[in-house]
Order: C-alpha cells, then structure tokens, then sequence
C-alpha cells in the first residue's frame, strides 16, 4: 500500500507539472468554460513520516496532515439483491466515513462546506471517468445518484479535517476538496474486491445454502488483513466496512487497515445461517425463492 501511494504521488507530481506547462488547469479558462483538474493536485502536500490518525502520543502539529478527530476512515460497501443494485459480480461504494477512535462517528460537520450540487461539481472538474465509476459503483439502494452522493458528502466528507478549505490555501477552489473526497472514496474501494475475496473462499451468491459469519469474516481478512465489520438484513448479507488508519491526509496520506475500533464495529450479522442471494436479474436467480425473499421485506 505505501508503495502504491509512492507511485500515486510520483504521478501526481509529474501530472501536475505537465499542468503548468500546457494551457490547461484546474482554474477558469480564458472561453469561461470549465476544464480538467487533476484530483489532488492541489491537497496539502505532507511529510512521509505523518503520523498515523489514532495513533499519535503527543498533539500532531499541521492538522491538513493529521486526519483528526475522525481518524478511522471506514470504507463502506452494500451487496444489494433485491432490488438489485450494481453489477451481479461486484459490491457497490456506500462511502468513506470518518469515524472517532472509538466507534463513534461525527455527523454534518463544519469543517468543509455542505454542498447540494456534487454532479455539477464533478462535471465542471472534469471529472468524466471519476462520474463513470461512481454510476457504476456508487449507487444509492433508493433515490437518485445526486442524492445519494451529497448525503455522503454532507453527512460525512464535511467531517475529515483535512478537506477544510484552508488546507488549500490560496489555491483553494470550490469543490475542489468534494473532487478529492469523491475520488480517493473510490481509489479505495476499487482496493477492495469483496466480491472476488468471497468467491476466492467459495462464497459465492446461492439461494441454495447458508454461511456462517466466520466463514465470510475470514475470506475478508484476507482482503486487507484486518478484521470486517459485516452487516446483515434479515438473516442475509449486505454490508461490509473495512477500517483504516491514515498517515497524512485523506487526499493523499497513505490508507493503513486496521481493526475496527470499539468492540469490533457496528455488525450485526448472525453467527450462522447467512444468506449471500444473487442479484435479482443475475443469471443464477431463482425466481420462486426471490419472491419469497420480497415477501420477507415486508
Ligand atoms: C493527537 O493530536 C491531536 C491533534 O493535535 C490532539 O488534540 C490530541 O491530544 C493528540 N493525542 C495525544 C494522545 O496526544
Ligand atoms: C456548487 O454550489 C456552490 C454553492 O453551494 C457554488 O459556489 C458553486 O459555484 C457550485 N459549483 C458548480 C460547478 O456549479
């Protein structure tokens, strides 16, 4: 992982000083029309040696450094069967939440600003691929995309210190932190094949058998090496939260897993008996038994 982030940056680096040499950027250009930015190039740049959130014995000094109070950023995913929602192989994004130390989380914070137009943002950015991946990937289980995205944002983006407009000085442009947030959420996540990990231990979607909950925690402990927190909904399958720790910032700091913090996390799946069902539609599908299961969410 901190090889990854070294060759992120190096790129980055060298992303940016092509910035400054073509009549391209991240600012207004001369027609007004919006152009490219480079996902952060403008986020506080911070030593290697950061220390890491959670894990600090004195007070850390350059907070756009130091992901704080909220250092325990879990990645969040849903498995959605019924109505389906994403591809029939993959889990989807559900966000990036920064958690206290503790297993307890802050809401709808103060230290970035609220936005309501997070398509808009991303669009003028740019941001065609990042959009793409998060239409395939960051998919609301109701309501529409837009919604479902300034949600995360609002409810938990304002919360990570580091994405407080002041950590980028003067270069600081609206939405540029949101740009940012959108796109490490999905860095991240695209490290984080729960799909292919259960498969790798034989878990695959089925109406015809169950797992247990050490069964589907083991095959997750392989995807980082620390534990999960898995969610469930009426005996079945739906959620999975990896947790890390972050040296730097969230733009750019490197992700160190971790294990969920306060007594293993909010899970709440049964010890035995879990259903991990297709996704309606899929090929696998059995239309009887997907019947009964909607009648089971009434
Ligand atoms: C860790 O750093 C934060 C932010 O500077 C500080 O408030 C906190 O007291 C520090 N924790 C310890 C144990 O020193
Ligand atoms: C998004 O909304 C903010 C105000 O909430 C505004 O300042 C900004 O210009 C908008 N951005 C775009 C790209 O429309």
């Amino acid at each position: 992982m901190a090889s990854n982030t070294t060759s992120l940056k190096a790129l980055l680096t060298f992303a940016s000083g092509l910035l400054s040499q073509l009549p391209l950027g991240s600012h207004q250009s001369s027609s007004g029309g919006s152009v490219a930015s480079i996902p952060f190039a403008e986020a506080p740049s911070c030593p290697s040696d950061s220390p890491l959130s959670c894990h600090n014995s004195t007070a850390a000094k350059d907070s756009c450094c130091f992901i704080y109070p909220g250092g325990q950023l879990l990645s969040t995913q849903f498995w959605d069967a019924a109505p389906a929602v994403g591809p029939a192989d993959s889990w989807t994004l559900h966000g990036l939440w920064p958690d206290l130390c503790d297993g307890t989380y802050p809401t709808f914070c103060k230290s970035a600003p609220q936005y309501h137009n997070i398509t808009q943002i991303l669009t003028s950015a740019g941001q065609t691929s990042l959009l793409a991946d998060m239409e395939t990937y960051w998919l609301p289980n109701s309501g529409t995309n837009e919604h479902f995205w300034q949600h995360e944002w609002n409810k938990h983006g304002t919360c990570v210190n580091t994405l407080a407009p002041s950590c980028y000085a003067s270069s600081y442009n609206s939405g540029v932190e949101v740009v940012d947030f959108f796109a490490r959420a999905v860095e991240v996540f695209k490290g984080l094949d729960t799909y292919k990990a259960l498969a790798a231990a034989g878990i695959t979607p089925t109406h015809s058998k169950t797992y247990t909950k050490a069964e589907i925690q083991d095959a997750l402990t392989q995807v980082t090496g620390s534990e999960v927190v898995l969610g469930c909904s009426y005996g079945k399958l739906n959620q999975a939260w990896y947790s890390f720790n972050v040296k730097g910032s969230l733009q750019t700091g490197s992700f160190v897993a971790t294990a969920p913090a306060g007594k293993g996390g909010r899970g709440n799946c049964p010890t035995r008996g879990i259903r991990y069902l297709p996704k309606r539609g899929s090929s696998s599908v059995d239309s009887e038994d997907t019947m009964n299961d909607a009648q089971n969410e009434l």
